[in-house]
């Protein structure tokens, strides 16, 4: 396809230097689709490589186009890639991985070696058009709202984290409730989870938390966190703990308000290390799972399993907004007023 799109370009190193650009609408190379994008998401990701932040300055090397949670239609295929793959409606697990390194043999792609990521390592999906490997282009459900399948690949975190241990009939916190927790919300509360416990600072989220599947609320600024979760636990404490705050604090209690033998699962990234007491964790035969990405592409099936029998993340996307008003966008992300925001290219 020739001409040019809009996009948004990270300009140069350094916080800010996103600006809305006319660049050339990319050209898929072999087994490469190009995408016509319908929407994309913004992710904390994204608001890291706004604020240029140690985490983005040691991966980012602008100028790039970001933005890496999206759907869209494949309007152009290159050389090796199946015809019929034109005009699907499609998402994209974000994560490139290089399949043969020795964690892609031994089916651990999530932690390959070698991976890179749209609209970090090379051009994203803030932009009216993306090219992206076709294996990372995984076909959705039409019937589903467009908004949903923009953010599959952030429910995917969600859809791991919770299926890293047994959660139906299970007492379970979810601490953070940002647009992941809230996810992981809905998909505890699809898998049959009893209690669900929303932990979280900020009570627009709580209440949303409410609206998709938990069932008590806990906000650590108003209440000691430790006794709380206990009291909605007969004393016990939690069977399980899917952790999105990134918060040090939020985790260093979740350590010491775990159930004896149960599980805590880390999603949440913290911005350095925390200093954990390992007493809390072995004394208490405590198991801890870290999880990155999604699971290639194990995750991508349950979701699918779990969209099919009725899973609603909708509440948990509070504006779509023209690509223009990306800056809109990320004040509102900043004031915390928003959850998940989606741009419209
Ligand atoms: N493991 C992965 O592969 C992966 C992928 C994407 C994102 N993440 C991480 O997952 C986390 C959630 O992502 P998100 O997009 O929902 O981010 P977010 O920043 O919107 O959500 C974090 C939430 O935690 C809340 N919080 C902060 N301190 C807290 C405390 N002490 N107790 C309880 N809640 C607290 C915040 O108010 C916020 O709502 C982030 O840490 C992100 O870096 C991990
Ligand atoms: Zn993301
Ligand atoms: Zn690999």
């Amino acid at each position: 396809m020739r001409g040019t799109m809009k996009c948004v370009v990270k300009t140069k190193p350094g916080p800010n230097n996103l600006e809305l650009c006319e660049r050339p609408i990319p050209q898929p190379g072999p087994g490469e689709v190009l995408i016509k994008v319908q929407l994309a998401a913004i992710c904390g990701t994204d608001v890291h490589i706004k604020d240029w932040d140690p985490f983005a300055a040691a991966r980012i090397n602008p100028p790039v186009i970001i933005g890496h949670e999206f759907c869209g239609e494949i309007v152009e295929i290159g050389i090796g890639v199946d015809s019929t793959r034109i005009g699907k409606l499609v998402s994209a697990e974000s994560h490139v991985v290089c399949g043969h390194c020795a964690m892609c043999k031994a089916g651990l792609a999530n932690v390959c070696l070698n991976t890179t990521c749209i609209g970090l390592h090379f051009d994203g999906a803030f932009a009216e058009y993306v090219v992206i490997p076709d294996e990372n282009a995984i076909v959705c459900d039409p019937n589903l709202p467009e908004e949903v399948n923009a953010i599959l690949e952030p429910l995917g975190v969600a859809v791991h984290a919770a299926s890293k241990c047994e959660l139906a009939g299970k007492t379970v916190a979810v601490v953070g409730c940002g647009p992941i927790g809230l996810m992981a919300v809905a998909v505890a509360r699809k898998m049959g989870a009893g209690k669900i416990i929303a932990v979280e600072t900020n009570e627009y989220r709580l209440d949303t938390a409410i609206k998709m599947g938990a069932t008590v609320t806990v906000n650590p600024l108003k209440e000691d966190t430790i006794k709380s979760v206990r009291n909605a636990t007969d004393g016990l404490g939690p069977e399980v703990i899917l952790e999105f705050s990134g918060s040090k604090h939020a985790i260093i209690d979740e350590t010491k308000y775990i159930r004896k033998g149960g599980s805590i699962v880390v999603a949440g990234l913290p911005s350095g290390e925390i200093g954990l007491n390992f007493e809390d964790i072995f004394y208490n035969g405590v198991n801890m799972y870290g999880i990155s990405g999604r699971e290639l592409y194990r995750t991508w099936n349950i979701m699918q399993g779990l969209l099919d029998a009725g899973l609603d993340v909708k509440e948990c996307i509070s504006d779509v907004l023209p690509l223009e008003d990306f800056e809109k966008g990320f004040e509102l992300i900043k004031s915390g007023k928003a959850l998940k925001v989606l741009f419209r290219p």
